[in-house]
């Protein structure tokens, strides 16, 4: 069961948590995989980090790996590689796929992480450079990747797009508008790109994580992550390689005829509680 061996994954966003989770378990079901985020280890420019909101949003996180887990892929035995691309630039990411079909021949898995998750103000005190921001990368962002890898999936006649959802956006997030925005408008994608991807053999499904312990998760408000967990049905949060088992679920065989699916990981977050 859900044997990847022979295919290739791109994932976006991949240095750390959930991507990273991503990449590790696709490579262990035997896919080879490319790992891409705005930032890698060996080109962090210092300068280009303290000019920019994304920049210093990362720097306040933690740092990026890309590069390390390629390595560590390549050390067990799989094939792997990291490469920049900024999903908001449409030229990278074209030139990125390029890449991807040169060296590695296809390109069938494609996992839309890739996502910024700092923008928490109520409505009054939402920046308008982060709403549009957060638009550009989780949900435009998603909406580029696609495009680019679609006319190879479709001469495939084989592919997957895995879009990485959030409960904010089937629930709603208190203080949440852009984010949540993204987050519903990446579950509109997923099943129109599964209505026009059926007739190509590609199928297009969005997990919906409730609260996973990541880095960027870790970074947030304490109170507010401990309001979570509280409602929270397992009353406490998900690991990143749960999501990873349903994105190698989805990428496999096994969920060929599985499209346009909402699939939460959540345990259990969205059920009337008191
Ligand atoms: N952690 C959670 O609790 C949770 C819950 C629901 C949904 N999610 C979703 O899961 C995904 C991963 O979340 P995470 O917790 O691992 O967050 P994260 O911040 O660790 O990962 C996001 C990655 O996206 C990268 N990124 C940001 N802007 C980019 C750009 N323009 N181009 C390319 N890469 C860019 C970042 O560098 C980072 O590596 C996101 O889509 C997030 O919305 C997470």
């Amino acid at each position: 069961m859900f044997n990847l061996t022979g295919k290739v994954a791109l994932i976006t966003g991949g240095s750390r948590g959930l991507g990273r989770a991503d990449a590790l378990a696709l490579a262990k079901a035997g896919a080879d995989v490319v790992i891409t985020d705005i930032l890698l280890e060996s080109d962090v420019d210092e300068e280009a980090l303290k000019s920019s909101a994304v920049g210093q949003a990362l720097r306040k996180e933690g740092i990026v790996y890309a590069e390390q887990t390629a390595e560590e892929i390549s050390r067990s035995g799989g094939r792997a590689a990291a490469y920049r691309m900024d999903v908001t630039d449409e030229e990278e990411v074209a030139r990125v796929v390029d890449r991807v079909i040169d060296s590695f021949g296809r390109i069938d898995i494609l996992v839309n992480n890739a996502a910024m998750l700092d923008h928490v103000a109520t409505i009054e005190n939402q920046s308008e450079v982060l709403w549009e921001r957060d638009l550009r990368i989780n949900l435009t962002g998603a909406y580029n990747c696609t495009r680019a890898v679609w006319p190879q999936m479709k001469e495939q006649r084989w592919g997957r797009i895995i879009n990485m959802a959030s409960v904010a956006g089937t629930m709603g997030g208190f203080g949440q508008a852009s984010y949540s925005t993204t987050k519903a408008g990446i579950i509109g994608l997923t099943k129109s790109l599964a209505l026009e991807g059926a007739r190509y053999g590609i199928t297009s499904n969005a997990i919906v994580p409730g609260i996973i312990a990541t880095e960027a998760w870790k970074s947030g408000n304490p109170k507010m992550n401990e309001r979570m967990i509280a409602r929270t049905a397992f009353r406490r949060p998900g690991e990143p390689v749960d999501i990873a088992h349903a994105v190698v679920f989805l990428a496999s065989p096994e969920a060929n005829y599985i499209t346009g699916i909402e699939l939460y990981v959540s345990g259990g977050i969205e059920l009337f509680t008191f």
